[in-house]
């Protein structure tokens, strides 16, 4: 086999050429992005990964005596070529700024084609208008535009930064199997049937938390992993049935060991990926007080406007839907949009209204402060002293907007919560390039399932307690504290952990409690019970969402924007058309057959 260059290929990419190789010969290889005839001129803009090039074919010059100005009069889109040529400086009012090739062309010498296209089913260009199936059945095409290739190397580019920082870090990167068992993380699980134990299945792992604890028992000290988890639940902007993870476990710490580690993680990966520099140290917040400032447990820091507590103001006040909530065992909470007053008008006022009664409130009392005092819905109630005293606890001044819930708790918190951003929103002050993150410690234990009518793990049941010595967990259960924290950016969940038990005794005790019976601990998880009976380390984790992370990095609108082959909102790939239907054989061989009725 030859060692040589074929006279076809490239010499330099569409991305590599500038007025420094002016005169050069050179050849490049790429598909058609654009066809423009000027009579006797063609221009073929040549795309490859790293740019596009403009090639210049001339009927005057060599185009003709070779023929080569028929054949590119009748090439189209995304046909793939090899262009010889050589480099010519444009004319200054010809240079396109847009491009890193701008400054030049190439004038074509010879021209040969690798692959006819047919006409494809949308047009192949960053700003396409094509709707999102027809751009996930031909997902190799979608690719083949910037922001996708962008999203792809920006996030392979993270991705290594973050190796390399918990290499550095001592981590080993451990495989863990993806035919297991069930891992307990809410959504339910993906199955394989095995050929060889008919009727048995495996499960596909939610997460790798069982076998990341099992590498501390194991004494691997410091685990990670860029781990792929597979979940089968409702599908949203922000998730995926399959979606990946960085993945980490560490031994003998507590959680400022892990909040540390991750937090220079992250900083690294953001700056070397994406080029952006977090402002540090990310603020760390007790669930109660993330609730009680921001009205959720994923603070968006971009902006204050944070809840106050005006309870005991309301108690007193003539205004009864304030004090009445406050004598039903209610609350009273408002934010102040500072400058916002002459932003919001009746009806954008109105608007605010609908939102929160959307959420359960009972409606929105609101106030503009002005030079004269309070005006709008609860003005009368707040003349004079009681305004003045009103504006003080609010931290209001003229021009500002006060916005005011009375309700129970819950239904405060999160009405005032989603007005908050909304409001952040309309004023502008969530600017998608600015990036502030924090960290939610000490998350409840356990939360109360409606419709099933019982108690459930929060973030996982392995998560320990505030408190190790717990005595009994049926006792004031929703105020149990969880040593569980989430990593949070801009309002999103990006990350979650806690330092896990490592005491089998505690551990049954969780089980047993959310009603998993000694029968079916055995069966899900006697292996991890049994392990920390022969000497488990205190120890903890986490995992941060990587697709996640780079969506908002790079302000996509959603995590298929930064996939590679992303599946639908019903969990489909429209271009491998996955999941499909098996053979009778391959059915037999599994001992397993479908009641579903076929479907096309
Ligand atoms: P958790 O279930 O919170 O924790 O997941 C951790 C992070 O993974 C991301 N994530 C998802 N991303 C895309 N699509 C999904 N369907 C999806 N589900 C989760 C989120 C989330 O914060 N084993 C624990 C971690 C631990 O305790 O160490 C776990 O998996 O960014
Ligand atoms: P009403 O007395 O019902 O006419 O309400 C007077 C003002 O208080 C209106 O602006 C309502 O939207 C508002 N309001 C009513 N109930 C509540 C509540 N629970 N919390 C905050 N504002 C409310």
């Amino acid at each position: 086999m030859s060692k040589t260059r074929s006279s076809w290929q490239r010499t330099h990419t569409c991305g590599d050429l500038s007025s420094s190789n002016e005169g050069t010969e050179c050849v490049l290889n790429g598909w058609i992005e654009n066809h423009r005839h000027h009579g006797q001129l063609i221009f073929l803009d040549l795309r490859d990964r790293y740019g596009v090039t403009q090639v210049v074919v001339d009927q005057e010059t060599g185009g003709a005596l070779l023929g080569m100005f028929e054949t590119v009069k009748r090439l189209g889109a995304e046909d793939v070529i090899s262009v010889r040529g050589r480099v010519r400086r444009r004319d200054a009012d010809k240079i396109n700024k847009n491009r890193s090739t701008g400054e030049i062309e190439l004038v074509a010498l010879s021209l040969t084609v690798l692959s006819e296209a047919e006409t494809p089913p949308f047009e192949v260009h960053d700003k396409i208008e094509a709707n999102e199936e027809l751009r996930m059945q031909y997902r190799y095409l979608d690719l083949r535009r910037r922001p996708l290739q962008e999203a792809l190397q920006k996030r392979a580019k993270f991705v290594t930064a973050i190796r390399n920082y918990l290499q550095q870090n001592r981590f080993i990167d451990i495989e863990t199997p993806i035919l297991t068992k069930s891992t307990p993380e809410g959504a339910r699980d993906y199955l394989v049937p095995s050929r060889v134990h008919p009727g048995k299945f495996f499960a596909l792992p939610q997460s790798p938390q069982i076998f990341k604890q099992l590498c501390m028992v194991a004494g691997l000290d410091r685990y990670y992993q860029i781990a792929r988890c597979f979940r089968d639940e409702d599908l949203r902007a922000d998730r995926q049935p399959e979606f990946t993870q960085i993945d980490m476990e560490m031994s003998f710490v507590e959680e400022h060991d892990v909040l540390d580690m991750v937090e220079s993680m992250v900083v690294h990966g953001m700056r070397e990926g994406f080029g952006i520099e977090l402002p540090q140290p990310f603020p760390r917040f007790d669930y109660s007080e993330a609730m009680d400032k921001y009205g959720c447990d994923k603070p968006d820091l971009r902006f204050a406007m944070t809840l106050i507590d005006c309870t005991a103001l309301a108690q007193k006040s003539d205004f009864k839907v304030f004090a009445g909530a406050v004598a039903q065992g209610g609350i009273v909470k408002g934010i102040c949009a500072t400058g916002a007053a002459e932003k919001f008008s009746r009806k954008g006022i109105d608007e605010l209204t609908t939102f929160v009664t959307g959420l359960g409130a009972k409606g929105l009392a609101w106030a503009k402060i002005t030079a004269n005092g309070v005006e709008g819905s609860i003005a009368k109630f707040y003349e004079g002293d009681k305004g003045k005293e009103l504006c003080a606890h609010m931290g209001a001044l003229p021009g500002d907007l006060l916005l005011f819930v009375a309700d129970q708790k819950r239904v405060v918190n999160k009405a005032l919560g989603d007005l908050r951003l909304k409001v952040g929103g309309i004023l502008s002050l969530r600017d998608p390039k600015v990036f502030r993150c924090c960290w939610v410690l000490n998350f409840p234990m356990f939360e109360y399932n409606e419709e099933k009518g019982r108690w459930q793990f929060a973030h996982n049941p392995f998560s320990a307690p505030v408190d190790w010595d717990v005595k009994d967990f049926s006792v004031d259960t929703e105020n149990i504290r969880s040593r569980a924290y989430d990593f949070v950016m801009n309002g999103w969940e990006l990350g979650s952990g806690s330092i896990r038990i490592h005491r089998p005794d505690l551990q049954a005790k969780v089980f047993e409690f959310l009603g998993v019976s000694k029968e079916q601990q055995r069966i899900n998880f006697g292996f991890l019970l049994d392990a920390y009976k022969y000497g488990g380390p205190p120890h903890g984790g986490i995992a941060l969402g990587v697709d996640r992370i780079v969506t908002l990095a790079l302000g996509r609108e959603g995590i298929r924007d930064v996939i590679a082959f992303p599946k639908t909102a019903t969990a489909f790939d429209l271009m491998a058309e996955a999941p499909g239907m098996v053979s009778a054989e391959q059915m037999a061989e599994l001992q397993i057959s479908s009641t579903a009725k076929p479907t096309s």
